[in-house]
C-alpha cells in the first residue's frame, strides 16, 4: 500500500468526459467493456480488420490435407495471424498459451461429413470457454438447412450465454451443396443471424451483390477462404471482399493447402491491413516464396 505521509489533493479537473468515443467496429460500441476488449483482440483497433486463420476443419473432416500435423503446419504460422479459429482440442493439444492471438472456438459439432451437417449441437461449455480464455464462440448457422432452427437455437443460447461472460459469438453461415450461393441468400443467411444476436458473421464472398450483403449486416462480416484455388484467384477474392464492405477474412485452406502457406499469409495481410492491390499482393507472394 502506497505510504500516507505525502497525501497531495488533485487539481486537474479539466470539463470534459473521460470516456473513450467510438469504437472500430460497426454495430459493437454498446457492447460492455470484456465483450469489446475480446473483439478488440481478433480485429485490429488500427484498422477494424482482421486476418483470421481458421484450420478447426477437423471437427466434422478430421485430418484433411494439410491438417494431418497442426504442429508442423500451423504452428509456423501462428505469428502472422490476428486471431486462430480452432477446436478446444486443437488449442490445448497444439497451441502455446504465450501465442498472444484471439481465440475464436468452435462451440458446434456433431455430424460427421458422413452424416447430415446441419445436425449440430452446441459443443462448448461458456466455463470452459472462460478458462480457455477465448476471445469468441463459432457456431454454424444453416439457414435453408434441415436443422435450421436448431442450428439457431445452439446460435442464440451461445449469445444469451457469451453476453452473461462479455464472450462474442460468431455466426458462421454454412452453405449445403445444393444451395444457391448468391448475394441474396447470404443477405438472409447474415441478416438473421445479426438480428438475433450474433456479434459478427462469417459468410462466402460472391461476385454479384456482396456489397448488399455487408450493407444490409449491422455487425461486422468476414469471409471464408473456400475450397483451395490458385493464389492470385484467393488474394482477389480477399480484396473484393475487403472493398465491398467485409471487415476481414477466416481463411484455411488457401493458406495452408498452399505450396508455401507463410507466403500466402503474409500476402493475405497485406490485402487485408495495407490494401495491396491483387496483382500487388500476388508479387510480393511470389517473392517471399522464392
Ligand atoms: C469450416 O470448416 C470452418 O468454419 C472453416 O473455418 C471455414 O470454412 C474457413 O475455412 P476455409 O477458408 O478453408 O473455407
Amino acid at each position: 500500500m502506497a505510504d500516507l505521509d505525502d497525501l497531495r489533493d488533485g487539481s486537474d479537473f479539466s470539463a470534459g468526459s473521460q470516456a473513450p468515443t467510438g469504437f472500430h467496429l460497426r454495430g459493437l460500441g454498446g457492447q460492455d467493456w470484456g465483450m469489446r476488449s475480446r473483439l478488440s483482440r481478433i480485429f485490429d483497433p488500427a484498422d477494424g480488420k482482421t486476418v483470421m486463420l481458421a484450420f478447426d476443419h477437423g471437427y466434422f473432416q478430421g485430418p484433411t490435407s494439410g491438417l494431418e500435423r497442426l504442429d508442423r503446419t500451423i504452428l509456423p504460422l501462428v505469428p502472422q495471424a490476428d486471431a486462430l479459429m480452432l477446436t478446444r482440442g486443437a488449442l490445448r493439444t497444439t497451441i502455446p498459451a504465450e501465442c498472444g492471438k484471439g481465440i475464436v472456438l468452435r462451440a458446434s459439432g456433431g455430424p460427421s461429413v458422413l452424416k447430415d451437417l446441419s445436425d449440430e449441437e452446441i459443443a462448448v461449455g461458456i466455463d470452459d470457454a472462460v478458462r480457455l480464455d477465448a476471445a469468441a464462440l463459432a457456431v454454424q448457422v444453416f439457414v435453408g438447412g434441415e436443422h435450421e432452427t436448431r442450428s439457431i437455437r445452439n446460435m442464440t443460447t451461445l449469445v444469451d450465454r457469451g453476453q452473461a461472460a462479455g464472450i462474442p459469438v460468431l455466426a458462421v453461415t454454412a452453405v449445403g451443396r445444393d444451395m444457391v450461393r448468391d448475394a441474396r441468400y447470404f443477405r438472409l443467411a447474415t441478416r438473421i443471424p445479426a438480428e438475433l444476436g450474433a456479434h459478427f458473421v462469417k459468410t462466402y464472398y460472391v461476385e454479384d451483390g456482396f456489397e448488399t450483403v455487408t450493407s444490409a449486416c449491422p455487425v461486422p462480416i468476414i469471409i471464408a477462404g473456400g475450397k483451395k484455388v490458385p493464389e492470385e484467384q484467393a488474394l482477389t477474392v480477399a480484396y473484393r471482399a475487403i472493398q465491398e464492405g467485409a471487415a476481414g477474412v477466416d481463411m484455411g485452406r488457401n493458406v495452408f493447402q498452399s505450396e508455401h502457406p507463410a507466403a500466402m499469409l503474409s500476402a493475405v495481410r497485406a490485402v487485408v491491413h495495407d490494401g495491396l492491390k491483387p496483382d500487388e499482393a500476388y508479387d510480393l507472394f511470389r517473392q517471399l516464396s522464392s
